[in-house]
This record gives C-alpha cells, sequence and structure tokens, in this order.
C-alpha cells in the first residue's frame, strides 16, 4: 500500500471589485484591444482598501472547507503560497490559521512567486506521505495590486488579486499510476535569472517596491520551461502526456499557454483558462483555476491533471493528480 495525498475539497474567493481593461485607458497609453491581443485578459479583480492577503486567503479556505464538509480543527497543516504576505513576519499562513479558529496544528508561508503553488503542493505532498500530517489546506492568495507601478504600463495591466485552497488528505493507494492523489511532482529554479523578474523592495530597502519584469524574456524562458516540466512530471509517473486529461496551468497569458499546450499535445478544449476573467493572480492562479473547473463540472473522479506554472527566480515546476 502506498499513502497518496488525494483531494478533499477546494474553493476560492475574488474580491468584489472587477477592473476592465479599459479602466486603464483614462490614465495609461493602451488599450482593451492590446491587452486582449497580447496576453487574453479581459478583467482582474482588485482588493478594496485594508483588504489583505490573509483575508483573501480565509475566505478561500472557507470555501474549500465546506466543499470537503470538513471542520477547520480536522485541519493538520496549513501552507500558504504567496508573495504578498500581509506583513514581513509572521507568516500570512499564520493569520489565517487564527482567523479559522485553529488552535491545533502548524502553518507556514511557500515563496515561489508565480509557481509558488506547485512549491507548496509538493511541500504538502512530502508532509502527507511521510506521516507528519494527513490533511493539509494548500492555498494560494495575492495582492499583487499592492507592487503594481501604475505609470508602467508593461506591468500593471496584467495582474489581479485572489484566492484559492485545495485541501489534500491521507488515503490508501494500491502504488499504481491509478491511484488517485498526487503521482508526481518536478521543480526547479535557477536564480541566474532572477534579475528578469523581481519586485524593487522590500526589508533591505525598507520599502515594499514595486514589481519590475523583462516581459519578453519572462515569456521565453515560460514556452521552453512549462511544457518540459509539465512533461517531465508526467514521466515521473510513468505515464505519457497522451494520459492527461485536464491541464491547470498558471494563468499569466493566453498565449504561453496555447503554447504549452500544443508542446503537449493537446487541444485547448483540455485545459482550464480563467486569465481572461482574473488577470494573472500569481500563486492564486492555479487553486482559483481548479475551483473554477470543479465548479463548472470539468473535474471528475479518476481524471488525471498536470498543473504547471512559472514565476520570478526564476522558479518553475509541475505536479500530476489524479482527481
Ligand atoms: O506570472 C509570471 C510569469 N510572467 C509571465 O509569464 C509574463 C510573460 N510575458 C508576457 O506575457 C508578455 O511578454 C507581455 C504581455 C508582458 C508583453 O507582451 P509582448 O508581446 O512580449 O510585448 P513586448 O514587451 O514585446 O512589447 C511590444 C510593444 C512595445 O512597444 P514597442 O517597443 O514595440 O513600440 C511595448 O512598449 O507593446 C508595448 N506595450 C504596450 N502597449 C500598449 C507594452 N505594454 C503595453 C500596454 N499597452 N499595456
Amino acid at each position: 500500500m502506498t499513502v497518496r495525498a488525494v483531494v478533499r475539497g477546494v474553493g476560492h474567493y475574488l474580491p468584489e471589485r472587477v477592473v476592465p481593461n479599459a479602466e486603464f485607458e483614462d490614465s495609461l497609453d493602451t488599450s482593451d484591444e492590446w491587452i486582449r491581443a497580447r496576453t487574453g485578459i479581459e478583467q482582474r479583480h482588485f482588493a478594496a482598501e485594508g483588504e489583505t492577503t490573509s483575508d483573501l486567503a480565509v475566505h478561500a479556505a472557507n470555501s474549500a472547507l465546506r466543499n470537503a464538509g470538513l471542520e477547520a480543527s480536522e485541519i493538520d497543516a496549513i501552507i500558504l503560497a504567496t508573495s504578498t504576505a500581509d506583513l514581513t513576519f509572521p507568516s500570512a499562513a499564520t493569520m489565517v490559521q487564527s482567523e479559522l479558529g485553529m488552535a491545533n496544528g502548524f502553518a507556514f508561508d511557500v515563496q515561489a512567486v508565480c509557481a509558488g503553488f506547485v512549491f507548496a503542493l509538493a511541500n504538502a505532498n512530502a508532509l502527507i506521505i511521510s506521516g507528519q500530517a494527513n490533511r493539509v489546506m494548500v492555498i494560494g492568495a495575492e495582492t499583487f495590486s499592492r507592487i503594481m507601478d501604475w505609470n508602467d504600463r508593461t506591468t500593471c495591466v496584467l495582474f489581479g488579486d485572489g484566492a484559492g485552497a485545495l485541501i489534500l488528505e491521507a488515503q490508501n493507494g494500491a502504488g499504481s499510476t491509478d491511484d488517485r492523489g498526487i503521482l508526481s511532482t518536478d521543480l526547479n529554479s535557477d536564480g541566474r535569472y532572477r534579475d528578469i523578474l523581481y519586485v524593487d523592495g522590500g526589508v533591505s530597502t525598507q520599502s515594499t517596491g514595486f514589481l519590475r519584469m523583462q516581459g519578453k524574456e519572462v515569456f521565453r524562458h515560460a514556452v521552453e520551461k512549462l511544457a518540459k516540466t509539465a512533461r517531465t512530471a508526467v514521466e515521473k509517473a510513468g505515464l505519457t502526456t497522451d494520459d492527461i486529461d485536464l491541464i491547470v496551468p498558471h494563468q499569466a497569458n493566453l498565449r504561453i499557454i496555447k503554447s504549452t499546450t500544443q508542446k503537449l499535445g493537446h487541444s485547448m478544449d483540455d485545459v482550464v483558462v480563467t486569465v481572461q476573467n482574473h488577470g494573472n493572480t500569481s500563486a492564486a492562479s492555479i487553486p482559483l483555476a481548479l475551483s473554477v473547473a470543479q465548479g463548472e463540472g470539468r473535474t471528475s473522479e479518476g481524471d488525471l491533471l498536470v498543473t504547471e506554472a512559472i514565476g520570478g527566480g526564476l522558479a518553475w515546476g509541475a505536479v500530476v493528480l489524479r482527481w
């Protein structure tokens, strides 16, 4: 028998304020047409004044608990993937733990920028298969609107705020590729590329800073690395890309998603796309997309899902899981 980390529930939350592309036309030399054509984005959500990443995460966590039919006290650990934690410390995860009324277990943040949720899933899987936790809540939550330079049209039109959560639970499998749960993970980073996507502030500058990106360079790495990591993860699971039922990619740019899908030999019918409605929500984009997909009835028990993401670091990776 093999212990597997199986999805027990999923949920998400989006802040109320919806910002269509046209809203940027007043203050920037940009257009709805350019943003749609180059990114696929039509709108994004922005957090209200005073609404924090942990606030969004708590809503998503409660939504996942309801979906799973569980109480917070039945969760052993919370891993929160974010690059926009409320404060430098403590972790946003401990804030969520407290808001959920969880006096038990442990909670910590994972910071791998847009790849954060994939890294958090791999960590949760490791905790579960090593017997350190039975149920882990994995959350991706971000308020990238707080680190936008509103004068930089090359970045501020791309990102949005939101949160998604997944509850993983230890279940016994047969040790075969038919098992439900996480079947493989593939994580990578290469700090030589840290300067092509970063925030120019933090503890060392005593300021929060703004996101800076060489978009074209990041794009080039994304189209090269995402299909490769997805393929590697599928092979590690002992499967082939033909076995994939649903691709749930990081939602940064529709052109990147299309190119990766094509390289994996699949059609866009096999892909969950939410970038048009959410923009790039960094570590929140995959759990948001998973939750939307489940809500639309696109996930069935036994389906083989692949998630893949890349972001600042660069950090990138993929997870293969059977729903
Ligand atoms: O989630 C983390 C990973 N991040 C990503 O995956 C993002 C990867 N990069 C991208 O998605 C794309 O590179 C962008 C969407 C950021 C940019 O698209 P692009 O097709 O690579 O455009 P570009 O940077 O080559 O810019 C083309 C032109 C430039 O003008 P010139 O130099 O040709 O005159 C830009 O200044 O488009 C201009 N431009 C804009 N025009 C109108 C850049 N941003 C805008 C804008 N509105 N918002």
